[in-house]
């Protein structure tokens, strides 16, 4: 099972990549993530996607699809995947296409969490996540049990740092620009599924699932 999961900056990608990892055993992999953890480990990758990331641009294609490439070829990749925040731009999804037509492969589903841009800043700006573990919360809408801690490891959890008013407002603008065409690019390959990602986290989670089916 090859899974795109497309959406606006907040929509749910991640809250919703991890229950789908889970329940249909495929590995998570979020491009944003992995940016974030080279740069907590200060590597050159990290030290060159800071800069784009931090201002809320995208992180130069080239850079970007070479790191996925080589994501996609370790071993826990075989049974499928699922990819968030990947591709972001026309050029990403036919990095994308050619690398899986090359092995005689396709995706099976984009699946895109339609969540209209009202909602987007509220879930933006209340988002808290685990600095130690990655876990992500939300003030309003999935606070962790005690307040400011972790569920999972205990950690003070904090706000990402391209979540304040102003960073968001450039990712929204950044996404209309570059990654909303993909939308059309996946629908014209009869690729496209659309899930009303306003609905609650277990409801977004069920309509998923019908998407998918029962398999693993
Ligand atoms: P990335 O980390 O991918 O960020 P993003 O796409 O902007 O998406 P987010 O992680 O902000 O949102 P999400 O959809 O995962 O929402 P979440 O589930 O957390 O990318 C960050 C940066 O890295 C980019 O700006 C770029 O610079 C770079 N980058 C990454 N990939 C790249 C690429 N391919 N090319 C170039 N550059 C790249 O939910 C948000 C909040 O809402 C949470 O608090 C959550 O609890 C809450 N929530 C979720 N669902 C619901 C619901 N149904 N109801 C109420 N609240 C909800
Ligand atoms: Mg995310």
């Amino acid at each position: 099972m090859k899974i795109v999961l497309l959406g606006p900056p907040g929509a749910g990608k991640g809250t919703q990549a991890k229950s789908i990892s889970n329940r249909y055993s495929i590995p998570h992999i979020s491009t944003g993530d992995i940016f974030r953890k080279n740069i907590s480990e200060n590597t050159p990758l990290g030290i060159e996607a800071k800069k784009y990331i931090d201002n809320g641009q995208l992180v130069p294609d080239e850079v970007t699809i070479n790191m996925v490439k080589d994501r996609l070829t370790h071993d826990d990749c075989r049974e499928g995947y699922l990819l968030d925040g990947f591709p972001r731009t026309v050029q990403q999804a036919e990095a994308l296409e050619e690398f899986l037509h090359n092995r005689s492969e396709k995706i099976d589903t984009a699946l895109l969490i339609d969540v209209p841009m009202s909602f987007i800043l509220e879930r933006m700006t209340g988002r808290r996540v685990c600095p130690s573990c990655g876990a992500s919360y939300h003030v309003k809408f999935n606070p962790p049990s005690t307040e400011g801690k972790c569920d999972v490891c205990g950690s003070d959890v904090i706000q990402r740092k391209d979540d304040t008013e102003e960073t968001v407002s450039e990712r929204l603008d950044v996404y209309q620009k570059q990654t909303q065409p993909l939308i059309d690019f996946y629908k014209n390959r009869e690729q496209l599924s659309v899930v009303d990602g306003t609905k609650a986290i277990n409801e977004v989670f069920e309509s998923i699932c019908d998407i998918l089916g029962s398999d693993k």
